[in-house]
């Protein structure tokens, strides 16, 4: 059986740096060192409002990147030029409200559903692998379908919050499983995404047919407590040395 690929999602590196309008922390940075430890893909979203991933990371991530560019946009003509010159590898289109703190569900997909056909069609005449982010619904797994993209996937964020909270999740784990059941009879590549932690991530691995899980806050958030102590240490070296 193949492993599951880690997609790590690195726009909240971007987030602090914008934080203070500089250039530290470099989103290229944390891409390498995502590849360095044995991610399988970097996923960033290049947002409406740029409130993290900007394009010239884009420019600079796809251009020294040697594994795969997941870029997320939103289906709008702006971001299919981007995509278009900017050449990611994969391409996952997700929905996107400006009020939004984060991606809140997945796409409403018979909104705009012409524009969505002509802009997945011209996304694989162009050979990107396209992704629709879609909520585990047996309609959405079927419309992704007939809409011809190559994966989907799946919005975990309702079953994650329930394991966060220790509320019972086996209505939306099961949900998630017959979706997967789904994609995969269909042919459709499926993976899993949205506020994985350690505890969630260690169920769903459990489903079988999930090929790849794209995790970004919790990775990020953790990687500060991971790290926050090494780095109190080197400041305590520099400074009493
Ligand atoms: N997958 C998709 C399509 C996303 O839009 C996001 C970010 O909302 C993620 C995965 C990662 O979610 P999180 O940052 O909660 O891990």
């Amino acid at each position: 059986m193949s492993k599951i690929r880690l997609g790590v999602n690195i726009d909240h590196v971007a987030t602090v740096r914008n934080a203070r309008g500089e250039s530290y922390p470099s989103p290229l940075r944390a891409a390498l060192l995502a590849q360095k430890s044995g991610a399988e893909s970097v996923t960033i979203h290049l947002r409406e409002d740029r409130r993290h991933i900007r394009e010239f990371d884009l420019k600079e991530i796809k251009s020294k990147l040697k594994i795969p560019l997941n870029l997320e946009i939103a289906a709008t003509n702006e971001m299919l030029n981007i995509a278009l010159k900017s050449k990611p590898d994969f391409i996952c289109i997700v929905p996107e409200k400006r009020q939004e703190l984060t991606t809140e569900g997945g796409l409403n997909l018979s909104y705009k559903e012409k524009f969505l056909n002509k802009l997945i069609k011209k996304l694989k005449k162009n050979r990107f692998r396209v992704s629709l982010f879609i909520e585990p619904s047996i309609q959405d797994i079927k419309r992704s379908r007939e809409l011809n993209a190559d994966c989907v996937e799946i919005h975990t964020g309702k079953f994650c919050n329930l394991v966060n909270e220790n509320k019972n999740y086996s209505y939306e784990l099961n949900k998630i499983k017959k979706a997967v059941i789904l994609g995969n009879k269909l042919d459709l590549e499926v993976h899993a995404g949205h506020g994985l932690t350690f505890k969630s991530a260690k169920i769903l691995k459990k489903v079988k047919g999930i090929k790849e899980f794209n995790i970004g806050h919790f990775l990020i958030g953790e990687s500060i407590f991971e790290g926050l102590g090494k780095t109190i240490k080197k400041f305590k070296r520099i400074l009493h040395k």
